[in-house]
């Protein structure tokens, strides 16, 4: 059963229509990052399922920061930022995909040592083409896929097919 914090905090995701582009129905979850209690109650939600499981958090820019961050200090592990292409000054591999609304390429560094377990965290999942993306990346460099830990899952775009994760995880779905 969600809490009220939780149920509070899927009322304060938004749906914008027609943004960033003409057609697409846009998640906006600054509400929800704004409201303390419904924050925290998000974040216990996002990583519960993975207690035990996972040696690092990587997040994907941006708004996947916003929650790895919060994640990573609430398990007490370390934080792997996924970049787009340029961002980073040590990129070990890249791997570009398609997005719902254009082309893009993620970077990471490889600080972490080879063989570590890590969780996968973003924002929203649509095409699935980001995750994917990120998990090739981090499978190219020796790294294992514990799971994937998504705010809100838009159902309809094939996405829980294109990332192929059966420990794909979405603490709210449309
Ligand atoms: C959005 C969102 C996910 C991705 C989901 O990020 O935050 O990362 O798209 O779409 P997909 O499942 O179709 O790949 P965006 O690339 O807009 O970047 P941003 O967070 O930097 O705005």
């Amino acid at each position: 059963e969600p809490s009220d914090a939780l149920r509070r905090a899927e009322s304060l995701i938004l749906e914008i229509p027609d943004y960033p582009v003409e057609g697409i129905l846009f998640r906006d979850i600054t509400p929800l990052l704004a409201d303390g209690p419904a924050l925290r109650a998000t974040i216990d939600a996002l990583i519960a399922p993975f207690a035990g499981t996972y040696d690092y958090i990587a997040g994907l820019e941006a708004r996947g920061f916003l929650l790895a961050s919060a994640a990573s200090y609430a398990s007490g592990k370390g934080l792997v930022p996924i970049r787009k292409a340029g961002k980073l000054p040590r990129p070990a591999a890249a791997v570009g995909y398609e997005l719902e609304y254009g082309v893009a390429e993620v970077d990471v560094h490889a600080d972490m040592p080879r063989g570590s377990r890590v969780l996968v965290v973003d924002d929203v999942l649509a095409t699935g083409g980001t995750l994917a993306a990120a998990h090739t990346l981090l499978r190219k460099l020796d790294y294992e896929i514990a799971g994937t830990a998504i705010l809100f899952e838009i159902e309809g775009l094939g996405g829980r097919d294109t990332v192929n994760d059966p420990r794909l995880h979405t603490v709210f779905h449309s």
